[in-house]
């Protein structure tokens, strides 16, 4: 049997998800020492982590080919659930806002708005569910430009410590729903290696009591 495999987000989840680990016992030297490698043995070689991109962590745990996978929870929100999400990590905790320029009402007038977003999914089922027309705009990155430019009136993004939202000239206007890192598992895996998922599922558990 092949080593059970965690896909990984890099970058802002992935420190922390080590760290995790590491309280749990699960050597990650391999991790440390990367260099530019993206799979890693990690505690005893009965397990592996594939370092990649956000939405390709739920694309690999969803087709099977990696058995677990962390995430955070904007990421499920907006790309699907075909998976089991077990665990809330706890850290990476920001929140999804409904943004737009400071002391202006986004909902005064009866034009149609335009909101703009790295997450149009989770924006339309936001205003979908105030029965609310919108249109939506997908941007890519640094999605603060569209109402700095006048392309929309408002945005739906990640706040963290809300400084980028300050620094630009616009504030929240509403959450839209708090957010962290998840644990989530492959269906057919969860049956097939329950018993070293689970295991793996209560040490972590036990690690994060202590953090
Ligand atoms: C995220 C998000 C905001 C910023 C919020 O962007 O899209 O721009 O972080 O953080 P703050 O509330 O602490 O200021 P990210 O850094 O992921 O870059 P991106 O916009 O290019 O995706």
């Amino acid at each position: 049997m092949r080593p059970l495999r965690m896909a990984l987000t890099k970058g802002r989840l992935e420190k922390d998800t080590v760290a995790l680990l590491e309280k749990a016992g699960i050597d990650c030297t391999q991790v440390h020492e990367k260099g530019r490698r993206l799979i890693l043995p990690v505690g005893d070689g009965s397990m592996e982590v594939v370092l990649s991109k956000a939405a390709d962590v739920i694309t690999y745990v969803e087709n099977g080919v990696c058995d677990l996978g962390v995430v955070g929870k904007d990421t499920i929100m907006e790309h699907g659930t075909r998976f089991f999400e077990v665990m809330d990590l706890g850290f990476g905790r920001c929140r999804f806002a409904l943004a737009g320029p400071k002391g202006v009402d986004f909902y005064a007038g009866y034009r149609e708005k335009v909101v703009a977003s790295k997450y149009p999914n989770v924006t339309r089922a936001f205003f979908e569910n105030k029965q609310m027309d919108v249109r939506v705009i997908r941007i890519e990155g640094s999605v603060e430009l569209a109402p700095l430019l006048g392309l929309a009136d408002g945005i739906v993004d990640i706040v963290e410590t809300g400084t980028t939202l300050k620094e630009n000239g616009l504030e929240v206007k509403e959450t839209v729903a708090d957010l962290s890192a998840r644990l989530i598992v492959n269906t057919a895996s969860m049956k097939l290696r329950k018993k070293q998922i689970e295991e793996l599922v209560a040490r972590l558990e036990g690690a994060k009591k202590t953090c």
